[in-house]
């Protein structure tokens, strides 16, 4: 059975040159108070700090795809679903976007193709721009070779994934049956980590605000009735859900408890979190220990949750490391989870993204 690693990105060189060009988040660039710091990659409006914690340093293994093979050659990964890194596209100017998707999502394709086999992806969608236009690309994406879903971001079209507007891009996501993989980037508000948040550096967001802006967007889908009007659209989530497998009891509760649901008409035929979690979500298994993948396995069952690295992103912090210690604890709770049970871990490590994404097409 292949090892497929599903949550691991890519800036191609397309985007890498956009970046370059800009002096406001997201850029890339080096800074000549620290030239020995090198070229740092700054996505999030709180990393933009004059500190160490100013954006993360930045190298070939974000860009060149070769870095990419060599990194899976080294941790015993036969596939992987390359998918672009946040911000993706939207940050963009609505009339710049269509062009710049197509750009990118052409370069991403070149890249599978050169490495026949090896790599698929997830497209990107230029979400600053009409809906009709996010629509035209996912259609020229579904007859892409190496495609087999869009990566997407938590603002949808610029006020969440709530927005009514989306629905004709939920209806040609769910009609052309790609996968969409939902993958946090804004966080919560920079308030809520205090004001010796730069004392920190990005654990308190990559921590806990990227699971929990996760989890408050799927369950605005969920509160505006997405999946009652999609009852096929399918989705990936990123970080094993954030915390949805934890708090989905806590959710359905107070959805239960809910007197303007109720008063509303809203309780009536809706479809819940759990079936929504056994039917249309799937979960990665990058969570890094134990219990967390328990409560994926609880939530979704071990046959939609799929192994993943979040490459390049965490590297070790040491030189000279060559096994990541990132990966090491994804896959160490796999085996650990599923000890006796060799084919379950290997349908998690590989068998299961070769399924749901057609590998063997
Ligand atoms: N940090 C990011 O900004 N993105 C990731 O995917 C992982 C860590
Ligand atoms: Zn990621």
């Amino acid at each position: 059975m292949p090892v497929v690693d599903v949550h691991t990105h890519v800036y191609p060189p397309a985007y890498t040159a956009l970046l370059r060009s800009r002096t406001t988040v997201p850029y890339m660039r080096s800074f000549p108070d620290a030239p020995s710091a090198g070229e740092r990659l700054v996505i999030l409006p709180a990393e933009d700090t004059e500190s160490t914690s100013r954006g993360r340093p930045i190298g070939p293994e974000y860009y060149d795809i070769s870095q990419k093979l060599a990194f899976m050659d080294a941790h015993g990964i036969d596939v992987s679903v390359i998918s672009l890194a946040n911000p993706w596209l939207d940050w963009l100017p609505a009339g710049e976007a269509a062009e710049t998707a197509r750009v990118i999502n052409d370069d991403v394709e070149r890249m599978c193709a050169e490495h026949q086999g090896r790599l698929y992806a997830f497209g990107t969608l230029p979400l600053s721009a009409p809906a009709h236009e996010v629509v035209a690309e996912i259609k020229r994406l579904s007859g892409m070779k190496h495609m087999r879903g869009v990566i997407m971001g938590t603002s949808g079209l610029g006020s969440g994934l709530d927005d009514p507007a989306l629905n004709p891009i939920w209806a040609a996501i769910e009609e052309s049956k790609q996968l969409i993989f939902l993958h946090p980037h804004y966080g919560l508000p920079g308030d809520v980590y205090g004001p010796r948040a730069n004392d920190y550096g990005h654990v308190l967001p990559l921590a806990m605000g990227f699971p929990l802006e996760t989890t408050i967007a799927v369950t605005r889908m969920l509160l505006s009735g997405v999946w009652d009007r999609f009852q096929n659209l399918e989705v990936l989530l990123a970080h094993s859900g954030g915390t949805l497998p934890f708090l989905a009891g806590r959710i359905e509760s107070c959805i239960a408890h809910d007197a303007h649901l109720k008063h509303e008409g809203k309780l009536e035929k809706r479809r819940d979190l759990w079936d929504i979690l056994k039917k249309n979500i799937y979960l990665d298994a990058v969570v890094y220990a134990d219990p967390g993948l328990k409560a994926a396995i609880e939530a979704s069952g071990a046959d939609r949750l799929l192994f993943g690295t979040d490459h390049p992103f965490f590297p070790p912090l040491d030189e000279g490391e060559t096994e990541w210690l990132s990966v090491k604890s994804n896959s160490n709770a796999v085996k650990s989870v599923f000890q006796g049970d060799q084919k379950t871990a290997d349908a998690i490590m590989g068998g299961n993204a070769v399924r749901i994404l057609r590998l063997d097409d």
